[in-house]
Formats: structure tokens, C-alpha cells, sequence
């Protein structure tokens, strides 16, 4: 609270949906995390298991290299707002089990009031879009790929805004060279929140990866390690080089 008797921290309010078919499956919706009146917002694409159990963005994996990419850049996840396009887990059943799928264009349409509100509420500085659904959707254009796109502040006339395209945290667990680039464009995003909002210079600063064990669980972390160990230099502290 500050001396004006107004709260610093504006939740949003949660609200329940049974718009499209994903409801019937959720076992929580998952609404966004932490103050929507935050200059940079992190939007991801739509939960997964992890989330669907507690009913928050970014858990599990996922969320612990989230994590990990803000802490090593010195930024605390709790300044940012973080939430998804899509607000229920979207799943297919394959040998009786439920899996984890990308939504659907029609379910992303769906939800698309949720996070249109959101923006139009908090009024960001900067939305990073994690991955290709964020961005094609915070773009409107389906052509767009994280691959080309990422790493540069793109002005959104209809957000007022930058969108700031990254990979996406789970991509990273699924191709590790992707963690450096990416805690690259962390360090980028850095500079833009250091600069009151301004667009930073050309990136000079490069993070080496850090060893990691408590960030994985023990399949990912040893697959990790043994790509690691080939690849890069590992080491216990950040250094810039
Ligand atoms: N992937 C996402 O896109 N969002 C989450 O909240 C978790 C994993």
C-alpha cells in the first residue's frame, strides 16, 4: 500500500469459463499470476499438467527453467505478470493416458477475451511472448516463427506496446542449445526494464550456462548434463564474457 491508500498489487480478478470443451477435463483453470499492473507481462501458451494440478502458470519444468532464466538475470519472477493465451489444459488421450497438446485454434479464440482484458487492464510496457503460439497470437500473424523473430522488440500498434518474442522454456528441455540464446534475450529484457523502457543496444553480454541438478528432475537433468558436458563449458557461477 502507498500513502495514497491504493494497492500496489493488483490481482486479477479469478474467474471460472466454460466457454469451450476444455473445461471438462481441466482439473483447474489456470488464471494469471501476480500483479497485472506490471510493465512486462510473460505469456506462454496454455498450461500443462503441472499447472492444471495447482491452478498456476509455469510449474513443473516448464516453470523451473522460467526460473532459472529470470534468476540468472537478476529479475524476480514476482515483478512480473505471468499467464498464458489459452487458460485450461488442452489434452489428447493416448494409451489411456492424458497428454499434453498445443490448443486449437478454436479454443485459442475462445479464451481470447480473457487475455485481451488482461492487456487492455494492465496496460504492459512489454509483452514476452514464450514460444510460436504466443507470438502468433500476440502478433496476429500465423506466419510468424519464434525462430526468426526471437530476441527483438517488435511495437504492436494494437497493444501500444512491445512484444518480445522468446523461446519457450519447454522447447528448451526439449533442445538444450536453446537456453543459452535464450538467457541472452533474458539479459536483453534486463536492459529494457534498466532503461525505464527503452529499447536496450545490440546484446554484447553472454551467459554461460550454469550446472544446474536442483533445476531438473534426474531423466532431464542427466540428459542435460551428458549435452552439456559435450557442448559447453559448464560452470558454477555466471560469468560474462
Ligand atoms: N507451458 C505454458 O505455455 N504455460 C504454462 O503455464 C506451462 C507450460
Amino acid at each position: 500500500m502507498d500513502n495514497t491508500g491504493i494497492s500496489q498489487v493488483a490481482e486479477k480478478p479469478l474467474i471460472t469459463c466454460t466457454k469451450c470443451n476444455l473445461h471438462q477435463t481441466r482439473i483447474k483453470m489456470v488464471n494469471g499470476e501476480g500483479n497485472i499492473l506490471s510493465p512486462v507481462f510473460l505469456i506462454g501458451e496454455a498450461p500443462g499438467q503441472n499447472e492444471d494440478i495447482a491452478g498456476l502458470p509455469f510449474q513443473g519444468q516448464a516453470g523451473s527453467i522460467l526460473n532459472k532464466l529470470l534468476s540468472q538475470t537478476s529479475l524476480n519472477r514476482s515483478d512480473f505478470y505471468i499467464d498464458n493465451i489459452v487458460k485450461c489444459r488442452p489434452i489428447l488421450i493416448r494409451n489411456n493416458k492424458k497428454e499434453n497438446r498445443q490448443p486449437t485454434a478454436e479454443e485459442i479464440e475462445l479464451c481470447r477475451d480473457n487475455i485481451e482484458q488482461t492487456i487492455a487492464t494492465g496496460k504492459p510496457k512489454a509483452i514476452v511472448a514464450m514460444g510460436n503460439v504466443a507470438l502468433k497470437y500476440l502478433l496476429d500473424d500465423r506466419s510468424k516463427s519464434i525462430t526468426k523473430m526471437r530476441g527483438q522488440f517488435i511495437w504492436s500498434d494494437k497493444y501500444q506496446c512491445y512484444v518480445y518474442p522468446v523461446f519457450h522454456p519447454a522447447a528448451i528441455l526439449r533442445q538444450f542449445e536453446y537456453y543459452n540464446v535464450t538467457a541472452n534475450d533474458f539479459a536483453r529484457l534486463k536492459q529494457f526494464i534498466d532503461n525505464n523502457y527503452a529499447l536496450p543496444k545490440p546484446a554484447t553480454t553472454v551467459y554461460t550456462l550454469v550446472d544446474t541438478p536442483e533445476l531438473l528432475n534426474q531423466r532431464f537433468y542427466h540428459m542435460f548434463k551428458y549435452k552439456l558436458e559435450r557442448n559447453y563449458r559448464i560452470c558454477n557461477t555466471i560469468s560474462m564474457e
